[in-house]
């Protein structure tokens, strides 16, 4: 925090004996902030420089440098300093209105890539809110990381391989149908695998076949290649719909069947370094020389068919090599938190340097309306109809509230997405939550909505002030704005936490308290009264609207200026 860092300098001038480090750490706000806006507590002083606590206060009052404080006082034991709140105001604003869309950005990562498995649903599946979640949440990350000065690298690990599509296309070639595949072609492919599920348990022979189809597969038959290719075409094309709505893109979308021929290395690495077992005709890595509670990795079946494990090793080592992560960054559920720390050891065992910066962010489990869902049963949520019902609700509300806004059908879109991914990401990532539309999408209250909402008002008053504002010379003497100057100057300081956290919950909840704080003073102040601090407000107000818009980029959550 800046106003922090002033505290500290002006502190250590006086106090050489001290670090800068120790002298920050001592720094408080106090509890009264009649007591002024930060404190320097001088007990633990005491015994260094062998005077008494108050003795030591007084002196540091009558050394320090006061520029730049309304006053440093000492009261009792403790350095009590009052800012200057017109001048860091006035700084505040202009540091914000300079930085523009790039405030809150350094450049802790330089040179570094971040490489980022998100999103990777399963071809010939509707896309889950599970894949929701990490396709959110990884977007996030991305670009905190790049506010963080690092390059991102966004992956898809499309579920694209497996004994699933040997069952699907035994399914298909069986009892589908063509143009029943064309006409919906998820929903379908998902029908025929529920069906074949179904049938499978009044006739076990079935997943013999649908083993055997996938042998054919993975043995580069024609036919059973040429019908999975088809699939993973038609599912890509309908998740291509939904990361359209969302506005995320990716930088590859190499799924666990790219690795088909990059495994070799992997079994060859562990024969090498001996880590290689067999069980029951299987082979696994034992882990228990990384943790004794790790069941065993399986690296082969016993009919030499390689697994998601081995397909996961072989992109960890493939990432490595294209990208030089400075941290490989896993968003996957919960669920799967054995499966990435299996993962690690085994890179572990291999001694491999980098095996540390492999990193699983996992997250909690949505439910919807109270109720977990699975595939196999059929019963999904699509995530199609979840974004198209926030859309019906959105413009309901605008509707409502702006009936003559010119492009409604694209705002509705914004705020009826921007509504579902806010609230996606607003919860701390590992909280398990529960789906309800109509709270997600409400106008007011904890909602991305709420916040988009602000900004278009904040927009707004900017538009009737109908002048541009000096951004060079701001004055703004109005106590009531200063929690709103703290907010905006702990922005820089919050992009850094949550990347740290991996978190972008920390966003979110930054946003909302920006816009809480925004609210309140919009409520009681008249900011186009025209008074030798207009320009000033006109100022705080186009600097709110900056840092929400970043806030809510970030988040991967557009924010119109009308709405
Ligand atoms: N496709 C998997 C699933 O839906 C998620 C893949 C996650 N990424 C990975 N590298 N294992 O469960």
């Amino acid at each position: 925090m800046a106003e922090k860092q002033a505290v500290v300098s002006a502190l250590k001038a006086v106090l050489p004996e001290l670090s800068e480090e120790e002298i920050a750490s001592k720094v408080e706000a106090p509890k009264d902030s009649k007591m002024g806006d930060l404190a320097f507590p001088t007990f633990t002083l005491a015994k260094v420089l062998r005077k008494a606590p108050q003795m030591i206060a007084a002196d540091i009052v009558e050394k320090i440098n006061q520029d730049g404080f309304e006053k440093v006082v000492a009261t009792g034991p403790y350095v009590n300093f009052f800012l200057d709140k017109k001048e860091v105001t006035a700084e505040t604003l202009k540091k914000v209105l300079k930085a523009g869309m790039n405030y809150g950005e350094n450049s802790d990562g330089e040179g570094k890539n971040i490489a980022l498995d998100m999103s990777s649903p399963n071809i010939a599946k509707p896309m889950s809110m599970g894949h929701l979640r990490s396709t959110v949440i990884g977007n996030a990350l991305a670009n905190l990381s790049a506010k963080n000065g690092y390059k991102p690298v966004k992956i898809n690990h499309l579920g694209d391989w497996g004994t699933q599509f040997g069952k699907l296309i035994y399914a298909y070639k069986t009892w589908g149908s063509e143009a029943e595949v064309k006409a919906d072609p998820i929903a379908t492919l998902l029908k025929y695998y529920v069906e074949f599920h179904e049938k499978a348990k009044e006739n076990p022979a079935l997943d013999d076949e649908g083993r055997a189809w996938f042998k054919k597969l993975e043995d580069g038959d024609p036919e059973a290649h040429k019908l999975w290719s088809w699939f993973r075409e038609e599912s890509l094309k309908e998740f291509t719909e939904i990361y359209d709505r969302l506005g995320i893109t990716f930088d590859s979308f190499n799924g666990e069947a790219f690795y088909n021929d990059k495994m070799d290395r992997v079994v060859k690495a562990l024969e090498d370094k001996n880590l290689l077992q067999e069980s029951q005709g299987a082979q696994i890595v034992d882990l228990s020389p990384i943790n004794e509670n790790l069941t065993p990795a399986m690296i082969k079946r016993s009919d030499g068919a390689t697994l998601y494990m081995t397909r996961d090793l072989a992109a960890a080592m493939y990432r490595k090599d294209t990208y030089d992560f400075a941290k490989s960054l896993y968003v996957v559920g919960g669920e799967q938190r054995e499966h990435f720390q299996q993962l690690k050891a085994v890179l572990t065992l291999l001694d491999l340097p980098w095996a540390d910066d492999v990193e699983h962010i996992p997250f909690g489990l949505i439910t919807f309306n109270g109720k977990k869902m699975s595939t196999r049963k059929g019963d999904v949520v699509l995530l199609k109809d979840v974004l198209d019902d926030a859309h019906e609700l959105a413009l309901k509300q605008i509707e409502e509230k702006n009936p003559t806004l010119a492009n409604k059908e694209q705002v509705a879109e914004e705020v009826g997405a921007g509504a579902v991914v806010f609230h996606d990401l607003m919860n701390d990532r590992t909280n398990n939550f529960d789906f309800n539309i109509a709270e997600v999408v409400r106008f007011e209250g904890d909602t991305g909505p709420y916040v988009q909402y602000t900004n278009a008002r904040a927009q707004s008053i900017l538009r009737k002030a109908g002048v541009a504002v000096d951004t060079e010379n701001i004055t703004l003497d109005d106590a009531a704005t200063w929690d709103i100057i703290t907010a905006l100057n702990a922005f820089p300081d919050t992009v850094r936490r949550a990347f740290a956290h991996r978190e972008p919950s920390v966003i979110a909840k930054y946003a909302l308290g920006l816009a809480r704080a925004f609210n309140k003073y919009y409520a009681n102040s008249k900011i186009l009264a025209d008074d030798e601090n207009k320009n000033g407000r006109l100022a705080l107000v186009a600097a709110v609207s900056e840092t929400l818009t970043v806030s809510l980029s970030i988040l991967g959550v557009k924010a119109p200026k009308e709405m």
